[in-house]
């Protein structure tokens, strides 16, 4: 715990580069907002305020981020770093001190952030040194290698563009000091803004204490301004998140190839195969096996459960020993119990599914109770909407229900039941004996096929 922290999240950024009506720090990484990465990250330092400077697109940022406790800064023109910081200052602390991230930086480590905001230092800075400096603030060192100042690159001379140590914008500063630094910046410089940058010279000139710290994971302090960029850190950020699984004893066909938009939480002898993408938070008990290109989204999968080639799981929990796909879609409220099959080509939606049932072929089961041990055969449709309202069925236990079969809700299917093949259910169907609603089979002795009329 820091005392007294501020985190200053700087978004105000159009983006121009991202060539998109959407504010930059809207844009998706890993299936969250860049600006929510650099707000996560800003909360695991426990600050007593999160303030975010935001700008273009102000009000379509703010309402995206209703469910954050953060204070919002409005920079109603983007006259530069410094400038954006300064819209800050009556929100800072007295006595507090200042780490200042880019909401445009998405896999800063909440590690190096705890590092920088307890130097023992009043002004502290993350730097990284690039192979190809070019279009950043450059780091001037003295001989005795203590930080003098920084140059940005359109300000900078040849010899200065050499310097490949650049600044990240990330920095900290003790809040009296940094207001009356930023009080004193000027526009007077190559692309008439107000730098933030400029505070280090001012700092030095102060005889404070200033530090840079060499980050050496480059892309934890790289920062999003192309569809380029943000591709490359979205690779950076899977293939971190598959070397971790991996870490963990899961076996990936190949960990270039698995999304994880959200949390995936594995027990042991876990197996994904390739193509795999997971939303939300999804729990994978032991011994899971999930096939290729499967779409699992906040569900839980019971132990020993394996799933088949392109199943798409969403808001669902899949009991222990199932077997379901390839190609089943479980909706929301999707529940099935221990050793239930789901097969291909069945869609269930709200619908819980009781011990050892099987529903294998081309169903769609929807509002639905299935008790244990029921069949329900190919082709089966439960006729849960009337066009404005949902109704349940309920399938008890032991029920045989026969293929192409439409359950006409609500209606209930009696314990150990059996459904003939092809029937229309509209009543309900009683314990223990055979129903069938169909035309009973008849036969047209000499019947002939019409034939083409001459015209
Ligand atoms: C800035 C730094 C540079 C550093 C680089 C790292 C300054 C003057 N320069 O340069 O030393 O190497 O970042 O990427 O600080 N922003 C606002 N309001 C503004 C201007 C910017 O909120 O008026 C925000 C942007 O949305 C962005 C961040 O500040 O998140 C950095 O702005 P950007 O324009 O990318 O700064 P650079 O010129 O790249
Ligand atoms: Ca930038």
């Amino acid at each position: 715990m820091i005392n007294n922290l501020n985190i200053v999240i700087l978004a105000a950024g159009k983006g121009t580069r991202m060539y998109s009506t959407k504010p930059k720090v809207l844009h998706e990484l890993a299936g969250k907002p860049l600006l929510q990465h650099v707000i996560d990250c800003a909360k695991q330092l426990n600050p007593v305020k999160i303030i975010v400077v935001y700008g273009y697109g102000g009000d379509a940022v703010k309402s995206s981020f209703t469910h954050e406790s953060v204070v919002w800064v409005e920079q109603k023109e983007q006259l530069g770093t410094g400038h954006a910081v300064a819209q800050a200052i009556p929100e800072l602390t007295v006595g507090g001190t200042t780490l200042i991230l880019l909401g445009d930086v998405p896999l800063v480590s909440a590690q190096a952030c705890k590092t920088l905001a307890l130097a023992d230092m009043e002004l502290a800075l993350l730097s990284v040194v690039k192979q190809d400096p070019t279009g950043y603030g450059r780091i001037a060192r003295d001989l005795s290698n203590n930080v003098q100042s920084i140059i940005e690159h359109k300000d900078a001379s040849d010899a200065q563009r050499a310097i490949q140590e650049v600044n990240t914008g990330i920095i900290k500063a003790d809040n009296a000091k940094l207001i009356n630094w930023l009080s004193r910046l000027t526009d007077h410089n190559a692309q008439k803004e107000y730098y933030l940058t400029d505070i280090v010279a001012m700092a030095v000139a102060d005889g404070v204490s200033v530090g840079a710290t060499i980050v050496k994971d480059e892309a934890s302090v790289e920062g999003v301004n192309s569809k380029s960029d943000l591709a490359k850190l979205e690779r950076v950020y899977q293939s971190r998140y598959a070397n971790q699984l991996l870490n963990q004893g899961v076996t990936l066909a190949d960990p270039l190839r698995i999304d994880v938009r959200g949390e995936l939480l594995v027990g042991k002898d876990v197996n994904i195969d390739v193509g795999c993408i997971f939303e939300g938070k999804v729990v994978v008990e032991d011994g899971v096996s999930i096939g290729a290109y499967c779409v699992i989204k906040n569900a839980r999968i019971g132990a020993g459960a394996y799933i088949a080639p392109f199943t798409h799981i969403d808001d669902a929990e899949i009991g222990k020993d199932n077997r379901i796909g390839p190609y089943a879609r479980l909706r929301p409220g999707t529940k099935l119990a221990s050793d239930a099959h789901i097969g291909n080509f069945v869609e269930l939606k709200n619908t819980q599914v009781a011990q050892g049932s099987k529903i294998n072929h081309l169903s769609y089961v929807g509002d639905t109770t299935v008790g244990k041990n029921v069949n329900i055969g190919a082709g089966t449709i439960t006729c849960n909407y009337d066009g404005v309202n949902k109704f349940r069925t309920t399938i008890e236990d032991n029920v045989f229900i026969g293929s192409d079969t439409k359950l006409v809700a609500p209606v209930t299917v009696g314990e150990g039941a059996t459904i003939g093949a092809g029937s229309v259910i509209t009543k309900n169907a009683p314990a223990g004996e055979l129903t069938i609603a169909r035309i009973k089979q008849i036969t047209l002795v000499g019947w002939k096929r019409p034939v083409k009329l001459k015209s």
